[in-house]
């Protein structure tokens, strides 16, 4: 049975899957913005290997969050879940950045880089992630008007970019990224197709299955099938250029093989 830490999982996709992985046995560690936010996990906190808190807006709580998991001990599996839609505004995160691309892009590359290395990661996309392309000339939206729906395809373009960033650099780590498709989630409204149960299945299949078609890497994957990601993702030198961006906005450097 495998350890599972999953980002963002007091609600949605990140919640459903927790529930998941433990009725099939496994161990999972559960994220939480706050203590209050823990709090509402209900039966599910009985269940679990552990609860770390920390909100992802914040660099620095983000770092504490890759802490508390290490305190734990290695995972098998991290799914990078949490994320936020589209926001009204750029915001501006305790170090300045915009908040979409704190919670959607750097939170996820810092965690990765600090959470001692588990043997498969997966990182949460969205199909919108093929209207994200040439962000790198203004990553942190400090140049352009703000674009809501831009904003939130482009972290879900550099999530994938990063997934398949790790999956070069790390060959003995399985490195994926998931569009879940359009679910019935706070975030995808109730007016969504796709149900709780379909929508988490293919990232934690990804994260434990011993099936030989789950132990691949570097591949974009919706409702179980691989397809084909935005040309950007799939670009070495794009891939590239964003992990040095990324390194230089949160001062955390991604560790070679
Ligand atoms: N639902 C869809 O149709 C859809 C489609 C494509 C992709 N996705 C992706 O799937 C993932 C999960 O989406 P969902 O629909 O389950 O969303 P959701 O229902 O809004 O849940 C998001 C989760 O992320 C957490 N989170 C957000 N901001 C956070 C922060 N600053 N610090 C800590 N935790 C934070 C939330 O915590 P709180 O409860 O405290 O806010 C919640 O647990 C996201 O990455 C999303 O982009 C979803």
């Amino acid at each position: 049975m495998a350890t599972v830490f999953i980002t963002g999982s007091t609600d949605g996709l990140g919640r459903a899957a927790a529930q998941s992985l433990l009725d099939d046995g496994h161990h999972v560690v559960l994220h939480a913005r706050s203590a209050e936010r823990a709090a509402g996990l209900g039966e599910l906190a009985s269940r679990v290997a552990g609860i770390v808190i920390g909100d992802l807006r914040s660099a620095a709580q983000t770092r504490s969050v890759a802490d508390q998991v290490n305190a734990i001990g290695r995972m098998d599996a991290v799914i990078h879940n949490a994320g936020v839609y589209t926001e009204g505004t750029r915001g501006s995160t305790p170090e300045g950045h915009a908040g979409v691309l704190a919670v959607n892009t750097l939170a996820p590359y810092i965690l990765t880089a600090l959470i001692e290395r588990p043997r498969r990661l997966v990182y949460l996309s969205s199909g919108l992630h093929r209207g994200g392309e040439g962000s790198l000339r203004d990553l942190d939206w400090t140049k352009r008007s703000w674009d809501p729906a831009k904003a939130y395809a482009e972290s879900k373009l550099q999530v994938v970019a990063l997934a398949f960033a790790v999956a070069r650099r790390w060959p003995d780590v399985l490195s994926n990224a998931v569009d879940p498709g359009w679910v019935r989630t706070r975030m995808g409204g109730p007016g969504a197709p796709v149900d709780l149960e379909t929508g988490q299945r293919t990232q934690t299949w990804l994260a434990v299955s011993e099936e030989p078609a789950a132990k691949v890497s570097g591949r974009y994957w919706h409702h179980m099938r691989q397809e084909e990601p935005a040309s950007e993702a799939t670009d070495a030198e794009f891939q590239d250029q964003l992990i040095a961006r990324l390194g230089e906005l949160t001062g955390v450097g991604l560790p070679g093989a």
